[in-house]
């Protein structure tokens, strides 16, 4: 199975979403988002009222997570928090949780089990260096800070919400040090992963690109 996943990895805002989509869209795999994973995990504490430091509570949630991908949505107990999980609230706090080593283990077989026939799009920080170390095509997006707070701009104006694109960049800023200097399971490139700078290029330039690698690897 592990042979027919892709993994994409790299910093909030570079583009591995609409990536992922578009490779699914062209093989017919599953997708594996797994940020959405560690976001529903950090709104489910949010909401249960679980502290950070309450490790025991946290592990136990990530554990038992009742949260379930039906589609492009996202139901946690049932009730749908695909928008919720999206706010720079959660993904602030979704950062925090994803820092502790047991949150990042208790949430490992969960991820692994999306590998299923035909194949997997997983994308996420640790998809090529710790889920699934041995899938044969592996990428890796970068792009300047400024061009991804930029891209999140013009997606959260798109979907009506006002925003301060200083505090944007900050956010970012903030989050990404936070996933490349965390210990466990930092933002690295696995060293086998094709690295794109897609600050410059065009979101059709990456999917060609991601896609000859894909056909190269047969
Ligand atoms: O990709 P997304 O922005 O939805 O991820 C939210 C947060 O979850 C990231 O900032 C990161 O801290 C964490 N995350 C992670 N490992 C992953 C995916 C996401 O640590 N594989």
């Amino acid at each position: 199975m592990t042979n027919s996943v892709v993994t994409i990895d790299g910093p909030s805002g570079v583009g591995k979403g609409t990536l992922a989509q578009f490779l699914c869209c062209k093989t017919g795999f599953h997708l594996l988002d797994s940020g959405a994973i560690y976001r529903s995990l950090a709104y489910g504490a949010l909401e249960e009222g679980i502290a950070f430091d309450n490790l025991p509570g946290l592990v136990d949630l990530a554990e038992n997570l009742p949260v379930k991908f039906i589609e492009n949505s996202i139901l946690y107990r049932e009730k749908d928090i695909t928008s919720k999980v999206r706010t720079e609230e959660v993904a602030a706090v979704a950062s925090k949780v994803a820092a502790i080593p047991e949150v990042r283990a208790a949430l490992l077989k969960r991820q692994k089990d999306f590998a299923q026939p035909p194949g997997l799009i997983a994308d996420g920080r640790d998809m090529g260096t710790v889920v699934f170390p041995h899938a044969p095509v592996k990428l890796f997006l970068t792009a300047s800070a400024e061009e991804r707070a930029k891209r999140r701009v013009k997606q959260l104006k798109n979907q009506g919400v006002d925003v301060n694109i200083r505090q944007i960049t900050q956010d970012i800023m903030e989050r990404d040090e936070r996933d490349r200097t965390r210990k466990s399971s930092p933002l690295v490139p696995a060293e086998d992963a094709l690295e794109i700078d897609t600050t410059d290029l065009s979101i059709e330039d990456v999917c060609q690109m991601a896609l000859n690698k894909l056909y190269d690897a047969g």
